[in-house]
């Protein structure tokens, strides 16, 4: 269809004046005696485009009123009369592409996200998830530009595997076999499904990303990853999307500092590409949300040790739900705590008990904990896991084998450690994590267009 993008009519003053045709959707209509106001929008931009209706050049303009309507939009560009630096269409000419009945589930009212999560199909269609997945393109088009700018390559690894990368138990079976197929045990039915053994949905690129950065040097993955654990919480989702870099020659303050500068990037490409987003969330979200983000682009991120951070939770004087305690894990209420009563702003918390890390990370000399860090953010908690890897073979198979890890499944992996073994680290951001701290947009449910949770899938 031979049309204009409504960004383009907004942005380019040239127009004004000029005859043009635009496609949208009404979002909002206003009929009075002799004029009728509609706002349309197509997508292209936060902002709906005013197109003003001289009732005695049409005829009947009813069906042109009604919220959610499709319609092309013949006429001229000129100033807005009430916004000085607007312009709006006066319309000659309106084709309805699609009606749309009176009982159209988005009114003019504000909906609730809880709410609008009922209707998935329609949601986009409001200016939160406009603005939402408008930033979600920018920041994973930056993403991009930060790793392609820097020399890494892009690897694309598989999402059906038969390893488990963080040795959780948490993942989503592969299979082609169902009950009717009668199988008396799993090893049985194991050995006669598809792949003759056991395979699930990857949790993580890692273990093949480190296959990858062990020829080309710095490789990131950027793709989903599947998590079957059921934390029925805001910050977790079954299917996300994962930004994982690899690098070799890196320690672990080394791939800290690349982790940094992506969060900057990230921040600053969006403070520079999408001004009218976030000022719609600093509105409606998040109070001081850019002054926030200006705030952490400005500063040096937190670090801090596991074992600080225990000792200052514990000294705090507040009461948690779950306890503090050197050796357990940090629940998101005590990560929360850490970076924004503690260190008031985003904080790499390194040197975890190595007992509630993964097999795969670099054991430190102390023989307690292992060169991880995490990177916490005030708002969402944990939004990246990062660690520099065990790059000694012998060391590594301890770790393996307290887990009782079956070695021969990470033939692969291990082998890494045989020829030419390097000193290499890597992390995982999750992108939903990073929406939700750039938007402030406060459940995941709301940042991807159809959430996968547990019990939930529409
Ligand atoms: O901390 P995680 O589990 O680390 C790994 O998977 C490593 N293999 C990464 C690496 O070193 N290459 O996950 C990394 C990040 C988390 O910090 C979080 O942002 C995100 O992935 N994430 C999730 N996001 C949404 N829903 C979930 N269920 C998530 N699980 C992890
Ligand atoms: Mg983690």
């Amino acid at each position: 269809m031979k049309h204009i993008d409504i960004f383009e009519v907004m942005n380019n003053k040239e127009l004004i004046g000029n005859n043009v045709t635009v496609c949208g959707w009404v979002r909002t209509s206003r009929d009075s005696k002799n004029m009728a106001f509609l706002e349309l929008n197509d997508g292209t931009t936060l902002k709906h485009l005013q197109i003003v209706i001289d009732k005695e050049k049409m005829s009947d303009i009813s069906e042109f009123m009604k919220l959610g309507t499709s319609l092309l939009v013949e006429g001229e560009v000129v100033k807005s009369v009430v916004a000085q630096d607007s312009v709006e269409i006066n319309a000659e000419n309106i084709t309805v592409l699609g009606s749309c009945p009176a009982e159209y589930p988005l009114q003019k009212k504000r909906h609730t996200l809880e709410y609008l999560r009922t209707i998935p199909a329609l949601r986009v269609r409001t200016n939160t998830f406009n603005a939402v997945f408008r930033v979600r393109s920018v920041v994973s088009a930056c993403i991009h530009e930060f790793f392609q700018n820097n020399h890494y390559t892009y690897i694309h690894t598989p999402l059906i595997t038969a390893s488990d990368c963080e040795g959780a138990g948490e993942m989503f079976r592969v299979t082609t076999i169902g009950v009717e197929d009668g199988f008396k045990t799993q090893d049985e039915a194991d050995a006669a499904d598809f792949f003759g053994r056991r395979a699930a949905l990857s949790v993580s690129g890692q273990l093949e990303g480190e296959v990858a950065a062990m020829a080309l040097g710095k490789i990131y993955t950027f793709g989903p990853s599947f998590r079957a654990e059921k934390s029925n919480t805001p910050r977790h989702v079954a299917e996300f999307w994962h930004v994982e870099p690899e690098v070799a020659f890196a320690e672990l303050p080394d791939i800290i500092e690349i982790a940094e500068a992506l969060i900057k990037h990230i921040i600053n490409t969006v403070l520079e590409k999408c001004p009218e987003e976030l000022k719609f969330f600093d509105a409606h979200f998040e109070k001081g949300l850019i002054e926030k983000l200006r705030n952490v682009v400005s500063n040096n991120f937190a670090v801090m040790t596991y074992t600080e951070a225990i000792e200052k939770l514990k000294s705090s004087g507040k009461e948690f739900k779950y306890p503090v305690e050197w050796g357990l894990d940090l629940m998101t209420e005590h990560e929360r705590y850490i970076s924004e009563e503690i260190c008031k702003r985003p904080v790499f918390l390194t040197d975890y008990p190595k007992e509630i890390k993964s097999f795969y990370m670099k054991q430190n000399p102390d023989g307690k904990t292992v060169a991880a860090t995490d990177l916490l953010v005030p708002g969402v908690g944990e939004i990246i896991g990062c660690s520099e890897r065990e790059a000694d073979i012998e060391k590594l198979l301890d770790a393996m084998k307290i887990r009782n890890m079956n070695l021969e499944d990470y033939e692969d992996y291990i082998s890494l450690r045989r020829f030419g073994s390097v000193p290499h680290s890597g992390f995982g951001l999750g992108l939903e994590r990073i929406i939700m701290y750039v938007t402030g947009v406060q459940n995941i449910r709301d940042v991807i267009l159809y959430p996968r949770t547990v019990g939930s899938i529409s």
